[in-house]
């Protein structure tokens, strides 16, 4: 009896290779690595990149093992030398889908085209709804009863590409930026290893 994770039409699937880029904490990464870990996730983490060498998510992905690259803005006179440096890297590993996993930049043309279709983003807020920075504070200030989280296909706009998934968290009367971000990151963890998961089988 096989174990190994098949397609729709019960063709074995290699397992993904992905290349993910963060900016900061790396509490999404960290879910998919546990998922990937679990066997839930037919995939491998490639490398994960991040545009802060400082960020505490390149430095715990350094502690478990993964390969890291940091890349830091300031030293490339142009975005696009910046994007070919990262494209470089993570053709160098192989990296079949991209996963932004808190990455706090626009993706330029560089970056995107040849990954154009393979590269995913979450959100904190219920796409169209509040795209941009301070997703869960624009979702306060204007009042909304629930929120939640998108992850998308990633194209030329701001958090505007075709969703793929979204969850839904309410917003409580007495909810603060914390505490909204705090319920809706709970449920970004589980919605996130459930996209990459159906990616992962092939569909
Ligand atoms: C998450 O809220 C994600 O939706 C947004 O940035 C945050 C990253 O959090 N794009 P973390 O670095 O994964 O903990």
């Amino acid at each position: 009896m096989t174990t190994s994770p098949t397609s729709q039409d019960d063709k074995p699937v290699a397992p993904l290779s992905l290349g993910i880029l963060i900016s900061g904490r790396g509490s999404n990464m960290k879910a998919i690595y546990g998922a990937i870990q679990d066997g839930e996730i037919n995939a491998h983490i490639a490398v994960v990149v991040s545009d802060n060498p400082e960020s505490e998510g390149l430095a715990w992905a350094a502690a478990n093992g993964l390969k890291t690259a940091s890349f830091s803005r300031q030293a490339f006179a142009k975005k696009s030398d910046f994007e070919t440096a990262i494209l470089k890297t993570l053709a160098d590993h192989g990296v079949d889908w991209v996963v932004l996993a808190g990455y706090m930049r626009l993706v330029g043309k560089t970056l995107l085209t040849p990954y154009q279709g393979r590269m995913v983003n979450i959100h904190p807020s219920l796409l169209p709804a509040f795209p941009g920075l301070h997703a869960q504070a624009q979702a306060l200030a204007y009042g909304v009863k629930v929120s939640g989280c998108t992850v998308h296909l990633v194209d030329n706009t701001m958090d505007g590409g075709p969703i793929i998934a979204q969850e839904v968290v309410p917003v409580l009367p007495e909810d603060t930026v914390a505490s909204l971000s705090d319920r809706i990151l709970s449920v970004e963890h589980v919605l996130f290893s459930r996209v990459l998961k159906v990616i992962s089988q092939g569909f």
